[in-house]
């Protein structure tokens, strides 16, 4: 018999079908013994009466916590059970019975005890409906840019250029030589954008962020995309519509896991409906100031800055043209301001921090070489770099969002490191 997964059962009503899983919870009521099976796409209710063979009934009462088994029963609609389902079991059979008890129980534990246990923790609810969640925006990225025909692309892991200040770079010893690992695929993206017009990739990228916060990883995933010919408007019309599209394409296929995590669907479709307020950083300081958090004209926005804009707008928000000084030495200057940058960072609504920066591009070899200069890196590693303002330059823009903090505002998490699968922290390696 092929078997069926749990999100599937719907489809086999009064049928047998073969589940394949682990045991996540079992119960006894009377004479009746049930048992949750999960296998990653659900979690189902077997129920074993003594009808059953005399091995599955006994097996339902003495299996431990995520034994994996097989269970063979006939799927009947029970509108009070999730997924409106369960399974009349005929036979139960174990594929490993674990001698010790599981470490994680289904009550509460610390976060240390949790992160040190991730590997196990993983298959526990809220983190399953999480990675799935996660699956969701993955794809759902992809798919935007795929629509419009944009190119999938590769940046280099290993590099010898920082490209967001060398602060968080993390170093490492290249057969002798210095190299680092990279902190953002743009450099390489602008490379390719020249060669294929539009692309985008997401990878791997870290920073040696010696923060704790609950919105810093050393390691997370990005999603960049660069493209030719495209000026600072048409970047920020692009990441709105990337946003919207991404919360839009979740909430329809992630219903049952957002609810999973009592995070409301419709609030969120409602916070991507509408435009997203634009303000410039001189307004957006205003704003931060106002509400009664610190802060000097030229500094950067801090995480308690960022909560007061939140709070404001209630939907993501682009502050714009932020100071040269604080952002990085590739960033186009305003025509009409030397002094600003053509960049914008998007704020998410409800205090979940800067999700997107971007910017449009210095494009000329002159500029390119006083902005490294002031921001004193050196020229020689940058010589590819300033060839693409040699041969054919253009304008040109992207952008790079953060999947873990997307994921995190998407799904409603406090901390980050629920984001994603293994996270990378100033005090975690393991596991
Ligand atoms: O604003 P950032 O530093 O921009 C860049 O790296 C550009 N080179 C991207 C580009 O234009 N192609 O990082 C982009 C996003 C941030 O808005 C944030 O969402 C996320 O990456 N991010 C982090 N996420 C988790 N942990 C960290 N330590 C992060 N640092 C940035
Ligand atoms: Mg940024």
């Amino acid at each position: 018999m092929a078997s069926v997964y749990v999100e599937e059962l719907g489809r086999h009503i009064g049928t047998e079908v073969l589940i394949q899983g682990w045991l996540y919870n079992k119960r006894s009521s009377g004479r009746v013994r049930f048992v949750l099976v999960r296998d990653g796409t659900g979690i189902v209710q077997g129920v074993v009466t003594p009808d059953a063979d005399p091995r599955t009934f006994e097996l339902a009462e003495a299996l431990p916590q995520e034994a994996s088994l097989r269970m063979w029963g006939t799927v009947r609609a029970e509108p009070r059970a999730p997924g409106g389902v369960e399974v009349a079991v005929r036979r139960l059979e174990p594929v490993h019975i674990p001698s010790t008890p599981f470490p994680i129980g289904l009550k509460e534990h610390g976060p240390g005890f949790l992160m040190d246990h991730r590997h196990l923790w993983i298959r526990m609810r809220r983190q399953v409906p999480l990675l799935r969640i996660r699956d969701a925006v993955l794809w759902a990225i992809r798919a935007f840019f795929r629509e419009r025909g944009f190119v999938a692309t590769e940046a280099p892991v290993l590099v010898g250029t920082a490209v967001e200040g060398t602060t968080t770079l993390f170093p490492l010893d290249y057969f002798g030589a210095p190299a680092y690992l990279s902190q953002s695929g743009q450099l390489y993206l602008e490379a390719t954008c020249m060669a294929l017009g539009k692309v985008y990739w997401i990878g791997p990228v870290f920073r040696a962020e010696k923060s704790k916060t609950r919105r810093h990883l050393t390691e997370f995933w990005m999603a960049e995309a660069e493209q030719a010919f495209l000026d600072h408007e048409g970047n920020l019309a692009l990441q709105e519509a990337l946003v919207r599209y991404v919360v839009e394409a979740v909430v329809a296929e992630r219903a049952r896991e957002l609810g999973e995590l009592e995070r409301d669907p419709e609030a969120l479709r409602e916070e991507v409906a509408g435009p997203f307020p634009r303000v410039t950083y001189h307004e957006a300081v205003e704003v931060v100031r106002k509400a009664g958090v610190l802060m000097e004209v030229g500094d950067d926005f801090g995480a308690p800055a960022e909560d007061a804009l939140s709070a404001h707008f209630g939907r993501p928000v682009f502050v714009e043209r932020f100071p040269a000084a604080i952002k990085p030495f590739y960033m186009k200057r305003d025509p009409a301001h030397p002094d600003l940058a053509l960049c914008a960072d998007l704020i998410a609504p409800e205090g979940y921090g800067e999700i997107i920066g971007g910017s449009q591009r210095v494009d000329t070899e002159e500029e390119l070489l006083a902005q490294l200069r002031e921001a004193r890196l050196p020229e020689e590693p940058y010589r590819w770099y300033l060839d693409l303002r040699r041969w054919g330059s253009v304008p040109h823009a992207g952008f790079g969002l953060g999947v873990e903090r997307t994921v995190q505002w998407i799904a409603g998490i406090p901390h980050i490191r629920e984001a994603i699968p293994f996270p990378r922290t100033l005090e975690r390696l393991y596991p």
